[in-house]
Protein backbone atom coordinates (compact mmCIF):
# COMPACT_ATOMS: atom_id res chain seq x y z
CA UNK A 1 0.00 0.00 0.00
CA UNK A 2 0.71 3.73 -0.45
CA UNK A 3 2.24 5.43 2.57
CA UNK A 4 -0.09 7.85 4.48
CA UNK A 5 -2.34 8.26 7.03
CA UNK A 6 -4.75 5.40 6.70
CA UNK A 7 -1.41 3.05 6.34
CA UNK A 8 -2.24 -0.24 8.39
CA UNK A 9 -5.95 0.39 7.99
CA UNK A 10 -8.42 -2.04 6.03
CA UNK A 11 -11.65 -0.40 4.97
CA UNK A 12 -14.79 -2.54 2.84
CA UNK A 13 -16.63 0.31 0.86
CA UNK A 14 -19.88 -1.07 -1.02
CA UNK A 15 -21.13 0.73 -4.30
CA UNK A 16 -23.27 0.29 -6.92
CA UNK A 17 -26.63 -0.86 -7.15
CA UNK A 18 -27.43 -4.54 -6.72
CA UNK A 19 -29.58 -6.82 -9.10
CA UNK A 20 -32.41 -8.87 -8.03
CA UNK A 21 -33.55 -11.96 -9.80
CA UNK A 22 -36.70 -12.73 -11.02
CA UNK A 23 -35.37 -15.12 -13.17
CA UNK A 24 -32.66 -16.45 -15.09
CA UNK A 25 -32.77 -13.45 -17.40
CA UNK A 26 -34.78 -10.43 -15.03
CA UNK A 27 -33.92 -8.20 -12.37
CA UNK A 28 -34.80 -5.42 -10.47
CA UNK A 29 -32.17 -2.59 -10.06
CA UNK A 30 -32.11 0.95 -9.91
CA UNK A 31 -30.17 4.18 -11.11
CA UNK A 32 -27.22 4.08 -8.67
CA UNK A 33 -23.89 4.95 -11.05
CA UNK A 34 -21.56 3.41 -8.79
CA UNK A 35 -19.65 7.20 -8.70
CA UNK A 36 -19.37 7.71 -5.45
CA UNK A 37 -18.69 5.00 -3.86
CA UNK A 38 -15.69 3.66 -6.15
CA UNK A 39 -14.80 7.48 -5.55
CA UNK A 40 -14.44 6.73 -2.16
CA UNK A 41 -12.62 3.36 -2.25
CA UNK A 42 -10.05 5.00 -4.69
CA UNK A 43 -9.57 8.13 -2.16
CA UNK A 44 -9.06 5.97 1.08
CA UNK A 45 -6.81 4.01 -1.42
CA UNK A 46 -5.14 7.30 -1.87
CA UNK A 47 -4.21 7.95 1.88
CA UNK A 48 -2.80 4.63 2.54
CA UNK A 49 -5.70 2.40 3.00
CA UNK A 50 -5.92 -1.12 2.46
CA UNK A 51 -9.24 -1.29 0.76
CA UNK A 52 -11.88 -3.96 -0.13
CA UNK A 53 -14.34 -2.39 -2.64
CA UNK A 54 -17.88 -4.93 -2.84
CA UNK A 55 -19.63 -3.59 -5.80
CA UNK A 56 -22.93 -4.05 -7.69
CA UNK A 57 -22.63 -3.80 -11.56
CA UNK A 58 -22.09 -0.48 -12.98
CA UNK A 59 -20.45 0.52 -15.98
CA UNK A 60 -17.46 1.92 -13.91
CA UNK A 61 -13.45 0.01 -14.17
CA UNK A 62 -12.24 -0.80 -11.12
CA UNK A 63 -10.05 1.68 -9.11
CA UNK A 64 -6.52 1.02 -9.05
CA UNK A 65 -5.16 -0.77 -5.78
CA UNK A 66 -8.18 -1.30 -4.32
CA UNK A 67 -9.28 -5.47 -3.94
CA UNK A 68 -12.80 -5.52 -5.96
CA UNK A 69 -14.98 -7.54 -5.57
CA UNK A 70 -18.41 -8.12 -8.05
CA UNK A 71 -21.34 -8.68 -6.94
CA UNK A 72 -24.96 -8.81 -7.77
CA UNK A 73 -27.46 -9.46 -4.77
CA UNK A 74 -28.02 -7.83 -1.46
CA UNK A 75 -27.06 -10.77 -0.06
CA UNK A 76 -24.15 -11.59 -2.34
CA UNK A 77 -23.06 -8.29 -1.02
CA UNK A 78 -23.90 -8.93 2.49
CA UNK A 79 -22.00 -12.05 2.62
CA UNK A 80 -18.93 -10.38 0.64
CA UNK A 81 -19.05 -7.67 3.39
CA UNK A 82 -18.88 -10.25 6.15
CA UNK A 83 -16.52 -11.96 4.01
CA UNK A 84 -14.45 -8.93 4.03
CA UNK A 85 -13.86 -8.07 7.96
CA UNK A 86 -12.32 -7.41 9.86
CA UNK A 87 -12.47 -3.76 9.35
CA UNK A 88 -11.36 -0.90 10.53
CA UNK A 89 -13.78 1.21 8.93
CA UNK A 90 -16.83 0.57 6.50
CA UNK A 91 -18.62 2.83 4.04
CA UNK A 92 -21.74 1.67 2.87
CA UNK A 93 -22.52 3.56 -0.41
CA UNK A 94 -24.32 1.22 -2.55
CA UNK A 95 -27.73 1.75 -3.22
CA UNK A 96 -29.28 -1.49 -1.90
CA UNK A 97 -32.55 -3.14 -3.17
CA UNK A 98 -34.90 -2.79 0.00
CA UNK A 99 -36.85 -5.53 -1.76
CA UNK A 100 -35.99 -8.85 -3.89
CA UNK A 101 -38.87 -11.47 -5.40
CA UNK A 102 -39.68 -13.37 -3.02
CA UNK A 103 -39.18 -16.31 -5.71
CA UNK A 104 -36.57 -16.10 -8.33
CA UNK A 105 -38.13 -18.19 -10.47
CA UNK A 106 -35.71 -21.48 -12.12
CA UNK A 107 -36.78 -20.79 -15.97
CA UNK A 108 -37.50 -17.89 -17.74
CA UNK A 109 -41.48 -16.79 -17.23
CA UNK A 110 -42.89 -17.19 -19.93
CA UNK A 111 -46.13 -15.25 -21.32
CA UNK A 112 -49.05 -17.48 -21.10
CA UNK A 113 -51.47 -17.87 -24.41
CA UNK A 114 -54.73 -17.04 -24.36
CA UNK A 115 -54.31 -13.61 -22.24
CA UNK A 116 -53.58 -14.99 -18.94
CA UNK A 117 -52.44 -12.22 -16.60
CA UNK A 118 -48.89 -11.29 -16.16
CA UNK A 119 -47.14 -12.68 -13.30
CA UNK A 120 -47.52 -10.92 -9.70
CA UNK A 121 -44.25 -10.44 -8.25
CA UNK A 122 -43.81 -10.78 -4.73
CA UNK A 123 -41.06 -8.79 -2.58
CA UNK A 124 -39.66 -9.71 0.47
CA UNK A 125 -37.04 -7.34 2.75
CA UNK A 126 -33.90 -7.92 1.78
CA UNK A 127 -30.76 -8.06 4.52
CA UNK A 128 -30.12 -4.17 5.76
CA UNK A 129 -25.98 -4.11 5.46
CA UNK A 130 -25.39 -0.88 7.06
CA UNK A 131 -27.49 -2.18 9.71
CA UNK A 132 -26.13 -5.89 9.65
CA UNK A 133 -22.58 -4.04 10.16
CA UNK A 134 -23.39 -1.17 12.38
CA UNK A 135 -24.52 -3.99 15.01
CA UNK A 136 -22.10 -4.20 18.41
CA UNK A 137 -20.11 -6.92 18.00
CA UNK A 138 -16.22 -8.16 17.99
CA UNK A 139 -16.36 -7.75 14.31
CA UNK A 140 -17.92 -4.32 14.18
CA UNK A 141 -15.82 -1.85 12.60
CA UNK A 142 -14.46 1.36 14.80
CA UNK A 143 -16.15 3.61 12.05
CA UNK A 144 -18.85 2.59 9.87
CA UNK A 145 -20.48 5.59 7.11
CA UNK A 146 -23.97 5.29 6.17
CA UNK A 147 -25.42 7.64 3.37
CA UNK A 148 -28.93 9.22 3.07
CA UNK A 149 -30.24 9.64 -0.16
CA UNK A 150 -33.26 11.73 1.15
CA UNK A 151 -36.29 13.57 -1.22
CA UNK A 152 -37.40 15.57 1.53
CA UNK A 153 -36.77 17.24 5.08
CA UNK A 154 -33.07 15.65 4.38
CA UNK A 155 -30.91 16.50 7.59
CA UNK A 156 -34.30 14.62 9.97
CA UNK A 157 -34.61 11.71 8.10
CA UNK A 158 -30.86 11.33 8.01
CA UNK A 159 -30.25 11.60 11.47
CA UNK A 160 -33.37 9.26 12.28
CA UNK A 161 -31.16 6.64 9.73
CA UNK A 162 -28.39 7.16 11.63
CA UNK A 163 -30.00 6.32 14.96
CA UNK A 164 -31.86 3.48 13.25
CA UNK A 165 -28.91 1.89 11.88
CA UNK A 166 -26.30 2.17 14.52
CA UNK A 167 -23.64 3.80 11.98
CA UNK A 168 -21.21 6.57 13.51
CA UNK A 169 -21.25 8.90 10.72
CA UNK A 170 -24.35 9.41 7.83
CA UNK A 171 -23.33 11.80 4.64
CA UNK A 172 -26.76 13.07 3.88
CA UNK A 173 -27.44 13.93 0.20
CA UNK A 174 -30.45 15.67 -1.73
CA UNK A 175 -31.55 13.02 -4.70
CA UNK A 176 -34.73 14.66 -5.30
CA UNK A 177 -35.63 15.66 -9.03
CA UNK A 178 -33.23 18.05 -10.68
CA UNK A 179 -30.70 17.43 -8.56
CA UNK A 180 -28.71 15.52 -10.96
CA UNK A 181 -27.30 13.55 -7.93
CA UNK A 182 -28.58 10.29 -9.16
CA UNK A 183 -25.87 9.03 -11.90
CA UNK A 184 -24.37 12.73 -11.91
CA UNK A 185 -20.96 13.70 -11.45
CA UNK A 186 -21.93 16.67 -8.38
CA UNK A 187 -22.99 15.90 -4.92
CA UNK A 188 -24.01 18.60 -2.57
CA UNK A 189 -23.84 16.60 1.00
CA UNK A 190 -24.17 17.21 5.12
CA UNK A 191 -22.03 15.16 7.19
CA UNK A 192 -23.84 14.21 10.21
CA UNK A 193 -21.81 12.41 13.22
CA UNK A 194 -22.39 12.25 16.86
CA UNK A 195 -21.68 15.93 17.64
CA UNK A 196 -23.86 17.38 14.72
CA UNK A 197 -23.38 18.40 11.10
CA UNK A 198 -21.10 20.07 8.61
CA UNK A 199 -23.02 20.88 5.59
CA UNK A 200 -20.28 20.63 2.47
CA UNK A 201 -20.56 22.68 -0.59
CA UNK A 202 -21.49 21.27 -3.63
CA UNK A 203 -18.89 19.76 -5.20
CA UNK A 204 -18.01 16.95 -7.64
CA UNK A 205 -18.53 13.40 -6.21
CA UNK A 206 -14.75 12.62 -6.31
CA UNK A 207 -13.85 15.92 -4.00
CA UNK A 208 -16.94 14.38 -1.67
CA UNK A 209 -14.87 11.40 -1.96
CA UNK A 210 -11.78 13.04 -1.37
CA UNK A 211 -13.01 15.19 1.70
CA UNK A 212 -14.34 12.31 3.20
CA UNK A 213 -11.44 10.08 3.21
CA UNK A 214 -9.26 13.09 4.53
CA UNK A 215 -12.29 13.18 7.48
CA UNK A 216 -11.66 9.67 7.81
CA UNK A 217 -7.92 9.98 8.64
CA UNK A 218 -8.61 12.57 10.64
CA UNK A 219 -10.50 10.58 13.21
CA UNK A 220 -7.96 7.84 13.55
CA UNK A 221 -5.08 10.52 13.90
CA UNK A 222 -7.24 12.30 16.73
CA UNK A 223 -10.26 9.16 17.79
CA UNK A 224 -11.12 11.48 21.23
CA UNK A 225 -12.27 14.70 18.65
CA UNK A 226 -14.15 13.48 15.60
O1 LIG B 1 -32.55 2.77 4.42
P1 LIG B 1 -31.80 3.41 3.31
O2 LIG B 1 -31.71 2.54 2.07
O3 LIG B 1 -32.24 4.79 2.97
O4 LIG B 1 -30.33 3.56 3.90
C1 LIG B 1 -29.26 3.96 3.11
C2 LIG B 1 -27.98 3.47 3.70
O5 LIG B 1 -28.11 2.12 4.12
C3 LIG B 1 -26.85 3.46 2.69
O6 LIG B 1 -25.63 3.63 3.40
C4 LIG B 1 -26.96 2.08 2.10
O7 LIG B 1 -25.74 1.66 1.53
C5 LIG B 1 -27.33 1.26 3.31
N1 LIG B 1 -28.17 0.09 3.03
C6 LIG B 1 -27.62 -1.18 3.15
N2 LIG B 1 -28.41 -2.30 2.95
C7 LIG B 1 -29.71 -2.16 2.63
C8 LIG B 1 -30.28 -0.88 2.49
C9 LIG B 1 -29.48 0.23 2.69
O8 LIG B 1 -26.41 -1.30 3.46
N3 LIG B 1 -30.45 -3.24 2.42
Amino acid sequence: DAPGPLSGRHAVVTSGPTHEPIDPVRYIANRSSGKQGHAIAAALAALGCQVTLVTGPTRLTDPAGVDTIHIESAREMLAAVEAALPADIAVCAAAVADWRPAIEAGQKLKKQPGGALPPDIRLIENPDILRTISAPGPSRPALVVGFAAETEQVLDHARAKRARKGCDWIVANDVSTGTGTFGGDDNAVHLIDADGTDSWPAMTKQAVADRLARRIADHFAAPTTK
